[in-house]
């Protein structure tokens, strides 16, 4: 029997659009859950920031008004100390909902990524390689660059620490003409030219219920006190917010990889 007899191959088309349609939907559902999750944490985090704020502001004027030599001045700063750390969890929960101001700007992510190798690798200290292979020419996008460098730094750090006895993180590049819905981009994503980041480690790999979380706000495998599991969701809020994707490909034991997609910006001044 030939293997190509024709009702057979139509038959694997058939399961390949089953499993296309399993997957859109299931990215569709994860993309609800975390609008959802998005919407409510904002609301929260929008009032909890305001009343922080004021928390931040009281705790200073008591302090002005103490006494150099006051005991009580460091029990003031203890509640300052907590009271900013509190507003910084809540600002990461405002880019990761997208009710942060955000200020985009074109900028050249190759260029993000260049001037921010010198923290990265001071980050994943001496046992974990960081090799980047950045695209030849420029890889213009639209963001805000200091979360954009927080982007960047969230995944090389996950890296790092999904690879406890060293390996290698790779920071990839590409621009993606993806313009006829080739060269693997997202189902979710509309056609178009893109800028592709990439962010590879031969670590431990996720398990499948840890992936389908992990864009989730205060989702974390780490113990206690290491992950707030606010990296990712705040990834996962400066790409949306720039109309882009992000997807995770990882296998149990064999690595890693994010990729984030992002439209890319027209130059300007050039009609194309
Ligand atoms: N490169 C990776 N390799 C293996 N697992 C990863 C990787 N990146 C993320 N994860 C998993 O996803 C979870 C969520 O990641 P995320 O960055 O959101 O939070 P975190 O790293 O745990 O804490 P935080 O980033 O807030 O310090 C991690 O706890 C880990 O289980
Ligand atoms: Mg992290």
């Amino acid at each position: 029997m030939s293997p190509h007899a024709p009702d057979q191959a139509e038959t694997t088309e058939r399961r390949e659009a089953r499993l296309q349609r399993g997957r859109l939907e299931a990215r569709l559902a994860q993309a609800q859950r975390l609008e959802t999750i998005g919407q409510l944490a904002g609301g929260v985090a929008h009032d909890f920031n305001n009343l922080l704020a004021v928390i931040l502001n009281y705790a200073y004027f008591v302090r002005e008004q103490l006494p150099e030599d006051s005991e009580l001045r460091r029990d003031v700063d203890e509640i300052r100390r907590a009271a900013e750390r509190a507003s910084d969890l809540t600002h990461q929960l405002l880019v990761f909902s997208r009710e942060e101001a955000i200020e985009p700007e074109v900028l050249d992510l190759n260029s993000v990524v260049r001037e921010a190798e010198r923290l990265l690798r001071r980050t994943i200290g001496e046992h974990v390689r960081l090799v980047t292979r950045l695209a030849p020419e420029g890889c213009r996008v639209s963001a805000d660059p200091s979360q954009l460098e927080q982007v960047v730094l969230n995944l090389v750090v996950n890296a790092r620490d999904a690879m406890p006895d060293g390996g290698t993180v790779t920071i990839e590049t590409a621009r993606v003409d993806a313009a006829a819905r080739r060269n693997g981009l997202p189902e979710s994503l509309p056609p178009g030219p893109y800028v592709l980041l990439s962010v590879g480690d031969d670590g431990v790999g996720m398990e499948p219920d840890v992936m389908a979380h992990a864009f989730e706000p205060f989702f974390t495998t780490k113990p206690k006190g290491t992950g707030t599991g606010l990296g990712l969701a705040t990834v996962y809020g400066t790409v949306t917010a720039s109309r882009g994707e992000a997807e995770i490909e990882s296998t149990p034991g064999g690595g890693t990889t994010v990729r984030i997609w992002l439209p890319e910006a027209s130059a300007p001044g050039h009609g194309e």
